[in-house]
């Protein structure tokens, strides 16, 4: 039995590049782990938030997990925020971590831009939370999407100087668990850019709260190139786009690009949508329903969250608390 731990920002609907690349093998990976998931409101602020939009959203995304079929009885579902023991690591791992490392995030270098010097600090030492979060619990493995995957390398280093420099085997290794055919999905508006829940088009992206007709609309309406689907997966080779809609059917349909390309080689892109948003709409209303149906009652998802955080606290404490030992703090 492994330890899993992964995380997800409120900072809006959660959409489907969250689902193929992290939700859908979240809910997986609970048949035979022991799994924590946290929403993780401390990231979200990195950039802006309003106050009043942030409870909400933080409820709203703890609904959506549990409808995606999270667990939150055999396993953790929690908020980062209720549990101080991340932003205590986090401190730590902040004296840890070297500027020279932040520097090479390719993730701060897209978000920051060309306004680096007006972006928050937080957004600066984000990775380090993100080590802290994972680290805080001795968790092994962490399922994310393929643009995690300089940041987990990060969460290594920063064990391995913190286990160095205290002379002590006290932070393991961890994995990285990047699973499935999607676990990049791009922006329905531009095949070069990835699916964001904070892009300003709502056009880019389905969220896990469309209903049918949005979902068949933003389909439809998604940018793709005037030629048939290829036969096989090298014809899709340039087509950036068209790969993404493929890659889309083909993890929702549980098949590979190859699968996906034998059954719907030589459609036109029409036939194909209807295809695609017909799958879509079979696999993301239930969702979007039951996530309605759990937020009626905002209590339940609320006492949810606050059983998962005493849970989480409860491993967390004893082992940052040891960290904090290491470190040579005093415990009066
Ligand atoms: P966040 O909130 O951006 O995304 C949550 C998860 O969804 C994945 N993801 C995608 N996968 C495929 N295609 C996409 N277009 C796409 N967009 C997002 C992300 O890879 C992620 O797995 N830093 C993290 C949250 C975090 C975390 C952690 C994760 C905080 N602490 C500790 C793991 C462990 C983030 O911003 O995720």
């Amino acid at each position: 039995m492994q330890r899993i731990f992964s995380g997800i920002q409120p900072s809006g609907v959660p959409q489907l590049g969250n689902y193929l690349g992290a939700l859908r093998n979240w809910v997986a990976l609970q048949a035979d782990n022991e799994c924590i998931y946290c929403v993780v409101d401390l990231h979200a602020i990195t950039v802006w938030q309003e106050p009043a939009q942030l409870a909400n959203q933080t409820r709203e995304l703890a609904a959506s997990l549990i409808a995606c079929g999270i667990d939150p009885k055999r396993h953790i579902l929690f908020h980062q925020s209720a549990v101080p023991a991340h932003a205590r690591l986090a401190w730590i791992f902040n004296c840890v971590a070297r500027l020279g490392w932040l520097n090479r995030m390719t993730q701060f270098k897209d978000k920051a831009g060309k306004d680096r010097e007006n972006v928050s600090a937080g957004l600066y030492v984000y990775p380090n939370l993100m080590a802290a979060d994972i680290h805080a619990y001795h968790a092994t493995h962490v399922p994310v999407g393929d643009d995690q995957k300089q940041h987990l390398e990060l969460a290594n280093d920063i064990a391995q100087k913190f286990n160095h420099d205290y002379g002590v085997e006290f932070f393991p290794r961890i994995e990285p668990l990047i699973l499935g055919v999607a676990t990049r999905v791009m922006s329905l508006r531009d095949g070069t850019k990835k699916m964001s829940k904070s892009d300003p088009s709502e056009q880019s992206r389905i969220n896990l709260t469309d209903d049918a007709d949005t979902i068949a609309q933003k389909i439809r309406r998604a940018k793709t190139d005037p030629e048939p689907l290829p036969s096989e997966v090298a014809g899709l080779e340039g087509r950036p786009e068209a790969r993404n809609l493929v890659g889309i059917y083909a993890a929702l349909a549980d098949t590979d690009l190859d699968g996906a390309l034998r059954e719907h080689g030589g459609k036109g892109f029409g036939a194909f949508k209807e295809v695609l948003s017909e799958l879509l709409v079979a696999k993301l209303a239930p969702i979007a329903s039951e996530t309605r149906r759990l937020l009626a009652d905002p209590g339940s998802v609320d006492a949810v969250l606050r059983d998962g955080a005493a849970r989480a606290a409860a491993i967390a404490d004893p082992i940052v608390a040891e960290a904090e030992r290491l470190v040579g703090f005093l415990k009066a």
